[in-house]
């Protein structure tokens, strides 16, 4: 059976370093505050980095670890909300800089969603032999759409890119795929943002533009501890129970403890590392993936199950599972 199968992980992050302290000075908002609602202690935030800059580093780093050759790479997948141009995407930009003059080039738009729903592109790929070597990227500059006066929104969020390399394998294992994925479009309002100036001769725009993020934290809480948590628990229970480790989006810590407390998924298997990142939107869940491959809590190659689960923007949510 053909599975896709992640070869190894790399993230990148602006050299901006920004601590709850750090944003004490410009806006009416505590350590206390931000720790005790999200977790969250540190975010990195772009100066001269660009959505591009960020995933072609990471590109560059799985290139070099696997001694790849550019050429050899026939996809290349950004999931990202805010990608630096409308066209070219992100994914092309890489693919100039790093040289994959063979590679498929798409970009995802799908929130905090957007890495699962990435990978699942991916492995359809990669299952139908149509590919059979990419890269799957999350990356996201969330500081471009915050407004940085709003204590609500700009102390959660975090700028940064990572990403996977991923292969067709052929397995004897007994490993059975999942995946369920799902937009919940009524509730597109709860998480909005970004909307573009329409220039044309023939706009007539009558109503209030919302370029920067705006967010019901309520709706968004509700939404996963109703919606994402159910999707979670319709999984079929002999896969549920085999998952070693859950590798969720890192929105806040509140939200992570109460999918456990809604799923039954002993809060142990939720990796966590909001504390030093914020939330990097498309890109949270693969900076996890690549900070526990690297201090060695996942194992590439040791057959451990893990389930990904991205929910955000849309609204929408994604769960997959993947075989290490
Ligand atoms: N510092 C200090 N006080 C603040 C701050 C801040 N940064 N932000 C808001 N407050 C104040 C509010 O003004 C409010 O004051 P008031 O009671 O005097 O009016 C008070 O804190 C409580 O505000 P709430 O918005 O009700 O805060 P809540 O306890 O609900 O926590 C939070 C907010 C953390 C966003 C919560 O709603 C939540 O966890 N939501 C989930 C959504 C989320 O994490 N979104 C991330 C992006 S979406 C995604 O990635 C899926």
């Amino acid at each position: 059976k053909t599975i896709l199968s992640i070869q190894g992980a790399a993230k990148a992050l602006p050299s901006r370093r920004v601590s709850n302290h750090d944003l004490m000075q410009h806006l009416d908002t505590t350590d206390e505050w931000i720790v005790s609602r999200t977790g969250i202690k540190n975010r990195y935030v772009v100066t001269d980095e660009t959505t591009a800059s960020l995933s072609v580093d990471v590109a560059k780093q799985l290139i070099e670890t696997h001694n790849l050759l550019p050429e050899t790479l026939d996809f290349i997948i950004v999931a990202t909300m805010t990608p630096d141009f409308a066209t070219p995407s992100v994914a092309a930009l890489v693919q100039r800089d790093i040289k994959a003059v063979n590679a498929m080039v798409l970009d995802v738009s799908a929130a905090c969603s957007g890495f699962v729903s990435a990978l699942s592109v991916a492995e359809k790929y990669l299952v139908s032999r149509t590919y059979k070597k990419g890269l799957v990227i999350g990356a996201d500059c969330m500081s471009k759409l915050i407004d940085w006066q709003d204590r609500s929104t700009a102390v959660l969020f975090g700028d940064g890119a990572a990403g996977v390399l991923v292969e067709a394998t052929d397995t004897k294992s007994s490993y059975d795929y999942i995946e369920s994925l799902k937009g919940v479009g009524e509730m597109a309002d709860s998480l909005i943002g970004g909307e573009q100036v329409n220039t044309s001769l023939y706009a007539m725009n009558k109503h209030t533009l919302t370029p920067y993020l705006t967010m019901n934290g309520r709706d968004i809480f509700d939404f996963v501890s109703r919606t994402v948590s159910k999707a979670i628990k319709e999984l079929p229970s002999d896969e549920l129970s085999s998952f070693e480790y859950v590798v969720a989006h890192q929105a806040n810590l509140r939200l992570l403890s109460t999918l456990s407390k809604n799923t039954g998924i002993s809060s142990d298997k939720f990796l966590t590392n909001i504390e030093h990142y914020g939330n990097t939107s498309a890109a949270s869940i693969p900076i996890l993936l690549a900070d526990k491959i690297e201090d060695g809590t996942l194992k590439l190659g040791s057959n451990q199950k893990v389930l990904l689960a991205g929910f955000g923007g849309g609204l929408s949510f994604g769960l997959m599972s993947v075989q290490l």
